[in-house]
């Protein structure tokens, strides 16, 4: 990430100890499936959690039990989750634990073996998605290709730009510049940005393949 100057849409974790130390577990080659999947799901919760800190508040007034008023806030909107099938499935866990009952749609977007381009190939969202804040659910942004195609299906069913959060654990320069140049409002939460993509475009130096960790083929 040397000379990659970061966009403002882009929030990166605080770099403390504890995320470098979870990183590092779920970055090894011979990390068992089971730490990779726990372990992921605690940088998920971090990456929810200041998801979530973009979301507008308004003040609310509390009494505690010792009568005395406590002034604080109120998520102004309501939220839901989005996963980008299959690897942004495995954020949904992580989602539910910050926020109880929370609906979360499905996009599956794969290669066309003919085009070579991205195609949606199925969609499951919320009925009322266009009146939600919506958490764009997927592990690693490599190219951009499926998040770029992602939005535009949201964007098809009314959400506006600027209520979507595009949630990702570890990212590349190339994904972020494309993501970036297409919406600029949309904003990114990343655990972390790595130097770059390989032939097969791959992070590196990434976690390899993040579903065939969570089910225990990579
Ligand atoms: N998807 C992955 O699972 N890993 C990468 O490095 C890039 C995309």
């Amino acid at each position: 990430m040397s000379d990659f100057t970061v966009p403002t849409q882009v929030q990166i974790l605080q770099q403390t100890s504890q995320l470098k130390a979870l990183m590092t577990i779920i970055r090894a080659k011979d990390t068992p499936r089971a730490d990779f999947i726990f372990y992921a799901d605690r940088i998920i919760r971090l990456l929810v959690e200041e998801g979530l800190n973009h979301l507008p508040v308004v003040d609310k007034h509390v009494t505690t039990p010792t009568g005395v008023e406590y002034t604080g806030i109120d998520f102004k909107g309501r939220i839901c989750g989005v996963s980008i099938m299959r690897a942004g499935e495995a954020m949904e866990q992580g989602l539910r634990d910050c926020c109880r009952s929370v609906r979360i749609g499905k996009i599956l977007i794969q290669r066309d073996e003919e085009t070579a381009q991205p195609k949606l190939y199925y969609a499951k969202l919320p009925k009322d998605i266009a009146s939600r804040y919506v958490l764009l659910l997927d592990p690693m942004l490599a190219t951009g290709g499926s998040a770029i195609q992602a939005v535009q299906v949201l964007l098809d069913h009314n959400v506006a730009e600027d209520k979507i959060i595009f949630l990702n654990l570890i990212s590349a320069p190339e994904g972020i510049s494309a993501f970036v140049a297409k919406y600029p409002k949309i904003k990114i939460v990343t655990g972390e940005i790595d130097g770059g993509l390989d032939t097969h475009k791959y992070i590196v130096p990434g976690v390899g393949d993040f579903g065939c960790r969570c089910v225990g083929t990579g």
